[in-house]
């Protein structure tokens, strides 16, 4: 097949990497058995980093990098995938191992992809992508341990992100309270809306200066690390659980042993992936019971091209982004 389409890859270059959009044939992609016209990529911010270069993400160059999509199939070896059906991609080491999503077309192994959960459109799944299952994975977790809504409240760090707002927005719709906390005053009011019950800002909230702070949370969810992580870790209430997702603000941490040992806090961390079971699992919850106020999220959402998609990572790696960012291909 000669077709050609436009993909953004990231090279090795004697001084670090080097991203550009190029126009490719299908055997300049890693190897799989459906071939994918991407519909929506969305951009996390482990992809910035890749494209950006600011940290080694990728296994292997040239890599086409992104992490997840949306799409339909246009050709497939797998009698599971009819052509003309849309898809999800995520994990298993999508944009990592394999070429990932920043690309017109995305040849996929069979056992990486999942048809759109029934209850979501495409551009359903489009918006809820990687974030939403991560928060997913979070709160699966939260409530095998026995977390339940009389616990207390949920507090989300990164609040402004696409986990941030994606954690608010499923929290509130499987009955939680969630407190926002954010650097950003001028989201208070989106915060809000999106299924915040207060939001605490970072500068105001944060302090380093007490072993213990008042345990106010039943659980947490951290995008952010640092600072912000060892206060979350300090105002947990009795046996409660931190999920600790992201490093928004760098990987490194400190703590005391005192919520160990005096509350019975838990500490754990989460990775976007899973095995088919527990995947399809929360998808399916994500499609019905924990399906949060879509038009609240997509309030939220810019749709860039991917000529845009270089200076939008730099910003996010900056620190100078804020809501969810999907990729929109001539498809969508
Ligand atoms: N473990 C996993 O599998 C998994 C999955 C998805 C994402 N992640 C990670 O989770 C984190 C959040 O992801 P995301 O997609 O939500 O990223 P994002 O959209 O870039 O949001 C990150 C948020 O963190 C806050 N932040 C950014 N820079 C900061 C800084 N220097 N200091 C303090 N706060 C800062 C901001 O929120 P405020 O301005 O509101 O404070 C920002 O909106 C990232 O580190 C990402 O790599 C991990």
């Amino acid at each position: 097949m000669s077709q050609t389409f436009r993909a953004l890859r990231v090279h090795q270059t004697p001084s670090g990497t080097s991203a550009r959009i190029e126009s490719l044939g299908l055997d300049a992609l890693t190897a799989g058995d459906v071939l994918i016209r991407t519909r929506w990529a969305g951009i996390n911010y482990k992809d910035s980093l890749a494209v950006t270069g600011k940290a080694k993400v990728l296994s292997g160059y040239p890599r086409v990098p992104g992490i997840e999509l949306v799409g339909v199939v246009q050709a497939s070896a797998s009698p599971e995938f009819a052509v003309g059906s849309d898809v999800i991609v995520h994990g298993f080491q999508t944009g990592i191992d394999f070429d990932g999503s920043l690309s017109e077309l995305v040849r996929a192994p069979a056992g990486h992809v999942m048809p759109i959960p029934p209850g979501l459109t495409p551009r359903d799944a489009a918006l809820l992508g990687v974030p939403a299952f991560t928060v997913a994975l979070a709160l699966d977790r939260f409530e095998a341990a026995g977390l339940v809504p009389a616990a207390g409240a949920i507090a989300v760090s990164g609040a402004s992100g696409a986990v941030g707002m994606a954690a608010l927005a499923i929290l509130r719709r499987a009955g939680y309270e969630a407190v926002a906390l954010s650097r950003r005053a001028d989201w208070v009011e989106p915060l809000m809306r999106l299924g915040a019950s207060e939001v605490l800002l970072v500068d105001a909230a944060v302090d380093d200066r007490r072993p213990l702070e008042r345990g106010r949370f039943g659980a947490a969810i951290d995008n952010v690390g640092g600072s912000v992580l060892s206060w979350l870790l300090r105002s947990l209430s009795d046996h409660g659980q931190l999920a600790s997702v992201g490093n928004a603000s760098g990987i490194a941490f400190s703590t005391n042993v005192l919520p160990f040992i005096l509350r019975q806090v838990t500490m754990f961390g989460i990775v976007a992936n899973a095995a088919w079971p527990v995947r399809r699992r929360l998808w399916g919850r994500l499609a019905s019971d924990w399906k949060p106020d879509l038009s609240a999220l997509d309030a939220h959402v810019r749709e860039i091209g991917l000529d845009d998609v270089p200076a939008h990572c730099e910003a996010q790696v900056a620190g100078r982004s804020a809501g969810r960012t999907l990729v929109r291909f001539d498809t969508a």
